[in-house]
């Protein structure tokens, strides 16, 4: 019988050592090493994949232009960076449940009816639940091949057979190489089948999807490795009880990341959501309340509409909380602090919890003003009138920074019914559609958003 083995892999950065340690010393993450067992030991087929090109000159390059597949959905495909680049290979991770093979079939189909062939493989599901699947999406296609296998050797000896245009993968955690000893979802064999995946796509020119499942307390290898290895990273998050999803670029070799599409899961499938202002504003009433501020972030291509809601109140523990739930939270500890110098706002016997609506994550700095004024009225128990969108980067002096593409900015604001905003006076536009109003330090916005008297 074959000796059985066991190492230890990082997760992070794919270290491996003969014990278990606390510490990566290769990339010095912590409690990131997990244990594998090595069953047999079966030399590596890596040496297969020899590349044989030579060095070029740069001026001999010749650049023909990354051809792009569409997948008929926008959202997916402005995530993408204008569609599937021919040759990459793009990994989809999310939550289990959260919908990573409904959107794959659906766009399988989609691809098929652009007259694209697609080797969807299928590691966790018989054909029959595909099936079942595809007609509840209402997916059939004559180029739509479904492949239930969970050996990489074969997958790929289909792949020379069939010749697709795009290849499916659900879930890399599920499939395994014959070259590797340990278990399917190790660290090792993830690497192992996406070095393969990575030969196929570039050698063969074929776009290869991949599915990760992430799992909260990281039991399966996580699927960082593999983010380091492929070309696109795509999110899939949102929340299992509530209905709508997000598409989120991580990393994309080929396009703009901290992209975000909106989907809504229906019992057909994921529909786009094309106006995801709509969804984010309509839970909230119309009548200003203290401590809301509605603020128009830019981070993708697209901007969002999105309340910040601020709940301030006299502390009952030793020390105040600051909890803050989809906003950065050393950026508004830093806020709350220029609050405090610069507006003189005591916060230091509060607790302060700030809250970006609707599961959306805002890091970039034109949500300070925004933030601010949430947390400020709602301490002065004053509102922001509801009509109003906040726009501005907050300094350590109290000043307000201006901000990258406010007209854009502006535009989603009217688009969206807003009357008036209140930017950075270095972004001073007018515009005829909505009231402006620039303002130079944080003073100035809390005090042309509410009565001064209040502060
Ligand atoms: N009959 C159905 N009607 C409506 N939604 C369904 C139905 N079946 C499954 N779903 C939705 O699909 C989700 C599972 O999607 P799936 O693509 O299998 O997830 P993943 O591949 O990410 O694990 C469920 O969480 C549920 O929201
Ligand atoms: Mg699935
Ligand atoms: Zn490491």
């Amino acid at each position: 019988m074959a000796k059985v083995k066991s190492k230890w892999i990082c997760t992070e950065c794919g270290y491996e050592s003969a014990g278990y340690l606390g510490k990566c010393p290769e990339c010095g993450a912590w409690g990131t090493l997990s244990e594998e067992i090595q069953f047999a030991s079966k030399p590596s087929q890596q040496n297969e994949f020899v590349n044989t090109q030579k060095p070029e000159l740069l001026k001999d390059i010749c650049l023909n232009d990354e051809v792009r597949i569409s997948t008929n959905i926008s959202e997916f495909d402005r995530i993408l960076g204008g569609g599937l680049v021919q040759g990459s290979l793009v990994l989809i991770a999310g939550d289990p449940g959260i919908g990573k093979s409904t959107i794959l079939l659906q766009t399988s189909g989609e691809l098929c009816k652009n007259g694209k062939k697609v080797l969807y493989v299928s590691a966790e599901e018989s054909s029959a639940q595909i099936k079942l699947r595809a007609q509840r999406l209402c997916v059939n296609s004559d180029n739509l091949y479904i492949y239930p296998q969970t050996l990489m050797e074969n997958i790929k000896s289909q792949i020379e057979e069939i010749s697709p245009d795009v290849v499916v993968i659900d879930s890399i955690q599920a499939i395994y190489s014959q070259s590797v000893s340990s278990s399917s979802g190790s660290v090792t064999q993830i690497r192992e089948c996406t070095n393969l995946l990575m030969h196929i796509a570039k050698s063969k020119n074929i776009t290869v999807i991949v599915i990760g499942h992430v799992t909260k307390d990281g039991s399966i290898a996580g699927p960082k490795i593999l983010e380091h290895m492929v070309d696109t990273v795509i999110y899939f998050e949102g929340d299992k009880y509530k209905s709508y999803r997000m598409l989120r670029s991580m990393k994309n070799r080929f396009g703009n990341t901290s992209e975000v599409g909106i989907f809504e899961m229906h019992s057909d499938g994921l529909k786009e959501i094309k106006n995801p202002n709509e969804l984010f504003l309509n839970e909230r009433s119309q009548i200003s309340t203290p401590g809301s501020a509605i603020i128009v972030t830019n981070e993708g291509t697209r901007p969002l509409l999105v309340e910040i809601q601020a709940l301030v109140g006299t502390t009952p523990y030793p020390s105040p909380r600051r909890v803050t739930n989809g906003a950065d939270s050393g950026r508004v500890l830093q806020i709350l602090a220029v609050l405090e110098k610069r507006v003189g706002l005591n916060l230091s016997k509060q607790d302060v919890y700030v809250n970006v609506t609707g599961g959306i994550d805002v890091s970039e700095p034109a949500a300070d003003l925004g933030i601010a004024l949430a947390v400020a009225t709602c301490a002065r128990d004053v509102a922001v009138d509801s009509q109003t969108v906040i726009i501005g980067e907050i300094g350590l002096s109290g000043e307000i920074h201006p901000v990258n593409n406010i007209e854009k900015r502006l535009n989603e604001a009217v688009m969206s019914g807003f009357k008036k905003a209140i930017i950075p006076y270095a972004n001073k536009i007018n515009d005829k559609r909505i009231e402006t109003v620039p303002v130079k330090r944080l003073i100035d916005a809390i005090s042309a958003c509410v009565s001064p008297v209040s502060f």
